[in-house]
């Protein structure tokens, strides 16, 4: 019998690396920073010794964000010129290129990769088949960050007149997940491939089989060219925090990414997700949940203090005006210099600065000037920040696990990979005397270890996608 006062063991947390292929991420003008090789996202060593740091760490995963179009929104509707000295997510590469994922998953044996790839953009069978053939090349190892994309570049890129509606986005991306979940779990049955070389038989016919999806937005016959790969469908991230965009995630996510820049905030969402969870008949905690943060950590306070400090010498303040132009539709560029936000900016100016207000120290009596809430942003963008000695850092981090109800992290940088060989030396060391973070991989594909829940690599029995699994006989 087991006893009741046992204590329960302590929960192991996600730690997920947040990138992007491009020089400025979340921190215009920091790729000048002599610690910071983020210029060279495109040579592939630059990935491969990223993909090494974070697998040496046991990070859970390397995550990839996407943008389809420049932010365009700070200094004039279209407008490219702002973000480009600081290198604002622009220039930025396609991160579903087999080629550099292969060369990660080729020096590493567990870490995942997440991948961000729009379903307003994207074809539902060519996006199933380049993610089964990478499911195949990383052993399993590979996610979907399913986005329905926000800038109006995208859509001009791709040839619309202006961008889809927002809701009709989500709903072209429900019907994208399904004519997907159809290829990967529906036209292979589980025991097609056998390679039997004495019968003579790679595949047994009979076994596979056409999809015939047709609805509103896509049509597709199927097969799945792509044999059976070890999790079929990729594990599947999502970020949407709309009432369409949570109705979507909460239908779809395995995982999911909250923005919020105080625990009490990402707590409201944590329930509400968890909740509408279980409209979908999914168990209330079925969806792992990780808040984005900016992680700087050094031996002491005052270091880690002023390494931050001395970072954002290098920031480009107009980049990260580029950026919230961007995220939120907002042009900062048409308020003067010496506005105060706190009082006269735009509600989603308002409400960051109540929070930094709440949150960092020696900011109460600050005017906040366009100046200085791009300074907030510079580094990190809108989320919030853990800066200090490993203790420091980890007891923020713990106050967020146990307020917010999270998971995890999606943990930013300022410098690539510095930040996180100072995680690896100062921070992860802590962790695991707390007994918070694993000392090692529970197992080969991205499900099993974010999951955690020992049921092996393929969609869980709950997901909507199961139902189109095709089992041997
Ligand atoms: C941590 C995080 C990462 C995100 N990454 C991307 C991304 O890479 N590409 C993208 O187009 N949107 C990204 N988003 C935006 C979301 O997909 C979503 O559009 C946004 O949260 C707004 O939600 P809504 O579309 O439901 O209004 C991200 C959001 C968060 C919080």
């Amino acid at each position: 019998m087991s006893d009741p006062k046992a204590e329960k063991p302590t929960k192991q947390w996600i730690l997920n690396a947040f990138t992007m292929s491009t020089p400025g991420h979340l921190a215009s003008g920091l790729w000048r920073h002599p610690r910071n090789r983020s210029s060279e996202y495109t040579d592939i060593e630059y990935w491969t010794d990223l993909a090494k740091v974070l697998e040496a760490g046991k990070f859970h995963g390397l995550f990839i964000a996407d943008v389809l179009g420049h932010y365009g929104v700070y200094g004039g509707a279209g407008n490219i010129d702002r973000g480009l000295p600081g290198a604002a997510q622009f220039p930025i590469s396609d991160p579903l290129q087999v080629l550099p994922i292969a060369a990660m998953a080729a020096v590493t044996k567990h870490l995942s990769f997440g991948i961000t790839a729009s379903t307003t953009y994207e074809n539902p069978f060519l996006l199933a088949r380049r993610f089964a053939t990478l499911d195949h090349l990383t052993k399993g190892r590979v996610a979907w960050n399913a986005v329905t994309s926000h800038l109006e570049s995208a859509a001009r890129n791709v040839g619309l007149e202006t961008q889809i509606p927002h809701d009709e986005r989500y709903a072209m991306a429900d019907e994208f997940l399904t004519a997907t979940y159809k290829l990967w779990e529906g036209s292979w049955r589980d025991d097609a491939v056998v390679k039997d070389a004495e019968a003579r038989r790679y595949t047994v016919p009979g076994r596979v089989r056409g999809v015939d999806h047709v609805g509103k937005y896509f049509k597709t016959a199927g097969p799945l060219t792509t044999e059976p790969s070890l999790q079929r469908t990729p594990f599947i991230f999502q970020a949407g925090t709309s009432t369409a965009g949570k109705a979507f995630a909460t239908k779809h996510a395995e995982c999911m990414f909250l923005a919020g820049m105080t625990p009490q905030s990402v707590r409201k969402s944590v329930d509400e997700i968890r909740h509408l969870a279980t409209t979908h008949g999914r168990p209330r905690t079925s969806i792992k949940l990780i808040a984005g943060i900016l992680i700087i950590v050094a031996e002491t306070d005052e270091l880690a203090r002023a390494k931050y400090e001395e970072y954002l010498s290098y920031a480009d303040l107009e980049g990260s005006l580029t950026l919230f132009g961007g995220w939120t539709g907002t042009d900062l560029s048409l308020i003067d210099d010496d506005d105060d936000l706190q009082f006269t900016g735009p509600g989603a100016i308002q409400s960051l600065v109540s929070s930094w207000t709440a949150t960092v120290p020696g900011t109460k009596n600050t005017k906040w000037t366009k100046a200085r809430v791009a300074q907030e942003l510079a580094i990190g963008g809108a989320h919030a920040r853990a800066i200090g000695s490993p203790t420091t850092v980890a007891d923020v981090l713990q106050t967020w696990i146990t307020e917010a109800d999270i998971d995890g992290f999606n943990v930013s940088y300022a410098v690539n990979p510095g930040d996180f060989e100072d995680i690896l030396r100062w921070l992860l060391p802590e962790l695991r005397r707390r007994g918070v973070f694993w000392e090692t991989y529970l197992a080969g594909t991205t499900r099993e270890n974010y999951s955690a829940d020992g049921l092996g690599p393929r969609l869980r029995e709950d997901h909507p996608g199961a139902q189109y699994k095709w089992p041997a006989e």
